[in-house]
């Protein structure tokens, strides 16, 4: 067909049993963006992974700019122009900008001769291309996350790619960057690419997309121009069912102070001078920036890397939190945002990373009761709607919602005094995302202090009885359930006087 970028029909692909995709078909136009939507576990990265060569299809047809690719691998996909963009850009960090689009042009001549004054002229257009002022001689380690992703599609863009693949690209994103984020994909929209686009924030979806395709199960359910579908509906299709759990705030009775923070610093990690309390029953969310402390202050919190100033109070009591291993004694859990360093034990089994930090329920006489733990672990599979064939199977062959589902679920058996959450919903589909909340009610209600970081403003907004939003690593207000609206807290983030 003419102007199609991509043609991909019955693609099925299975992993040890698992059909990650049974008979998918799905195309792109030139100047499209095509959004690819569906529950956590619904076949759309692996869909990527086929498109891009990174997996090989067990059967269906793949056609690239009219040509039929009879073995796609990642070095053919490049040649074709398809180009996926991903959440943490695999960028060098010591290199700068400039040589950082270079790098796929003249990659390979190593020895030759580099003209540096064309290269960053070459780099300037294209990030004015993308919109984006960033100076190329800037070196990549020094930018913030959403500058990353910009230079990664400038990347993209100087190796003249035509299908850009975008795999949850807002993920840590904050809603201002996102809105930066979806102006660019416009942008390359305008010039003729082609987007696909796949993200669990429906708003974006209805911002950018022109057509929706919903994944469920591994099957493509429905295609449908973005005009002729209405959220209710995308919902129903996706997770096969009306979505009625919708769980409000409930006022839960605060108790004593759980957590109480005096001038607590950690000036190499950029954290300085937090005070903050956390009640029993409370949640506390704490706003702010991309860069602006909020994952180093939980760390810090965490004994992952000990505060350098200021005092730290548990229950009422003084506590030295010197390690990961000291804080879960006194009862505070984390689950972090990047799951795969301190969240799950990848290798290992979900019943076994669902009950890590609770064995002595799953023990009798020091030895682990194999079935206690699979009856535990099936329990939370359940409830937060994991989707796996069983308990037994390593956490790495997840899909990524459902590890992040598998991190919450290791904390949920001991009810700690004091849960810290970073970015708890990221990357999760959104029935389930509703049961989370529901889940940290729960918790409230039982008495637990959960302190929240979140760069989704309606989330915090629905969820925290207040907001603590941080600024270049200090803490630039505190706002309370009945005053916060998204631009006092955006204001407080960004550093305007309300
Ligand atoms: N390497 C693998 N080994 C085993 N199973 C896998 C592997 N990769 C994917 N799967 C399975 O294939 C299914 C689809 O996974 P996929 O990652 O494509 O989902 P997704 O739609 O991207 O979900 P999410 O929204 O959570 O990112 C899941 O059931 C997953 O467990
Ligand atoms: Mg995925």
């Amino acid at each position: 067909m003419a102007g199609l970028l991509l043609e991909a029909a019955h693609i099925t692909k299975t992993f040890a049993g698992v059909h990650a995709l049974r008979g998918v078909s799905f195309d792109l136009a030139a100047g499209e963006v095509h959004a690819l939507v569906g529950e956590n576990g619904a076949g759309k990265s692996t869909f990527i992974k086929i498109v891009t060569g990174a997996e090989s299809a067990d059967s269906g047809t793949l056609t690239v700019a009219g040509r039929a690719i009879h073995r796609m691998d990642p070095p053919t996909a490049r040649a074709l122009g398809v180009a996926a963009i991903y959440q943490n850009p695999a960028l060098f960090p010591g290199l700068t900008v400039a040589e950082n689009i270079a790098l796929p042009l003249d990659g390979g001549r190593a020895f030759g001769r580099v003209d540096w004054r064309a290269r960053r002229r070459n780099a300037s257009q294209i990030l004015k291309q993308v919109g984006a002022a960033i100076d190329p001689d800037r070196e990549v380690g020094r930018l913030s996350m959403p500058e990353r992703q910009l230079v990664e599609i400038a990347k993209a863009i100087g190796a003249n790619a035509r299908i850009l693949i975008m795999d949850e690209p807002t993920a840590s994103l904050t809603e201002r960057e996102i809105g930066g984020l979806l102006e660019v994909v416009r942008r390359l929209r305008a010039a003729g690419a082609g987007v696909i686009y796949i993200s669990h924030k429906l708003e974006e979806i209805f911002a950018v997309a022109d057509r929706v395709t919903v994944l469920r199960d591994g099957e493509s359910i429905a295609t449908r121009p973005r005009g002729q579908i209405e959220r209710g509906e995308l919902v129903r299709l996706m997770i096969g069912r009306e979505l009625t759990t919708m769980y409000p705030k409930r006022v839960v009775p605060l108790g004593d102070v759980a957590l109480e923070l005096r001038g607590v610093s950690n000036r190499t990690r950029g954290v300085r001078q937090i005070s903050l309390t956390v009640r029993r029953g409370e949640i506390v969310g704490v706003a702010g920036l991309v860069g602006s402390g909020r994952t180093e202050l939980a760390e810090t919190l965490f004994g992952l890397t000990p505060p350098d100033e200021g005092d730290i109070l548990v229950n009422g009591a003084a506590a030295a939190i010197a390690s990961p291993a000291h804080a879960i004694r006194l009862g505070i859990g984390y689950v972090p945002e990047d799951r795969q360093r301190h969240g799950v034990i990848p290798a290992m089994s979900i019943a076994a990373n669902t009950t890590l930090s609770n064995l002595a329920a799953v023990s009798s006489r020091g030895l682990i009761d194999r079935a206690a733990e699979r009856r535990a672990s099936t329990k939370y599979v359940e409830e937060l709607r994991i989707r796996t064939p069983s308990v037994l199977d390593a956490v790495e062959g997840l899909s990524g919602g459902n590890q992040q589902k598998v991190a919450l679920a290791r904390w949920l058996s001991i009810q700690p005094a004091v849960l810290i959450l970073d970015e708890p919903t990221q990357g999760i589909d959104i029935a389930a995302k509703a049961e989370i909340h529901e889940i940290m009610e729960r918790l409230a209600e039982a008495g637990v202090a959960i302190l929240m970081i979140s760069s989704e403003l309606p989330e915090l907004l629905a969820m925290a009885d207040r907001i603590a939003v941080m600024r270049r690593g200090a803490i630039a207000g505190i706002v309370s359930r009945s005053d916060a609206t998204p631009d006092r807290v955006m204001a407080l983030a960004l550093g305007h006087a309300a």
